[in-house]
């Protein structure tokens, strides 16, 4: 089993990436296999809205995007991290984010997802909330702690101060960890909910 975590912060070691490693590290102790994927500083196209989706792929594969999009689709469960940026998530990753879900659907759904934010004091939860609404509409088992997945920081050294946020994160990490365990215990004996065709209503009158 393994779990990748992303994260959608320009540093690469900044605050996200301190809680991610959190959550990385106690899934590592439960025996479940981890892997990051960095967003950077790449410039990241939104949605084009062209319709050119291929195979549960973005059409335009050279910003990372389909890179991602592979990893995800490669892993059991999944945790998307996120500066808190004017109390939303960093609009790098939202883009990236828009392309994955509009063309992943069918490999996403059933894959257990969390969300993790990082904030220097304010917006956290409206980030959180926003990112989770990728899941809800996805059909994804949304994986949860004993608080909203946050922490606080400006530098990695204040979130390594932040104790119950890190602690939001291991236990996240044994929330995710033991779902991954239930699913794989109900291979073959618990059947995946069969779904109806998707029936679209658009509001056209
Ligand atoms: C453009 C921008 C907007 C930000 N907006 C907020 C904000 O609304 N609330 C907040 O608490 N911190 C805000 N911050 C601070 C970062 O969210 C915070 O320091 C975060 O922990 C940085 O994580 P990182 O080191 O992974 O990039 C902002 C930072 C930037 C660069």
């Amino acid at each position: 089993m393994n779990v990748l975590l992303i994260n959608g912060s320009p540093h690469e070691k900044g605050c996200t990436y301190t809680a991610l490693a959190e959550v990385a590290a106690q899934l590592e102790r439960h025996g479940i296999q981890t892997r990051f994927f960095h967003i950077g500083n790449r410039p990241m196209r939104g949605c084009l809205a062209c319709g050119r989706c291929k195979d549960g792929f973005c059409a335009f594969d050279d910003d990372g995007a389909v890179e991602c999009a592979k990893l995800m689709r490669e892993a059991d469960g999944i945790v998307v991290g996120s500066p808190v940026y004017y109390a939303g998530p960093n609009g790098v990753l939202t883009s990236l984010l828009d392309r994955v879900f509009f063309c992943g659907s069918s490999w996403l759904v059933n894959k257990p997802a969390a969300v993790v934010v990082s904030a220097r004091r304010g917006g956290a939860s409206a980030t959180y909330d926003r990112l989770l609404k990728y899941f809800m509409k996805t059909s994804m088992p949304i994986v949860t702690s004993q608080y909203w997945n946050s922490v606080h920081g400006m530098t990695p050294e204040d979130v390594r101060q932040d104790k119950e946020g890190l602690q939001t994160m291991r236990t996240l990490a044994n929330n995710m960890a033991w779902l991954l365990k239930c699913i794989d215990h109900a291979k073959g004996v618990i059947p995946l909910p069969e779904n109806e065709p998707w029936t679209p209503t658009n509001f056209i009158r």
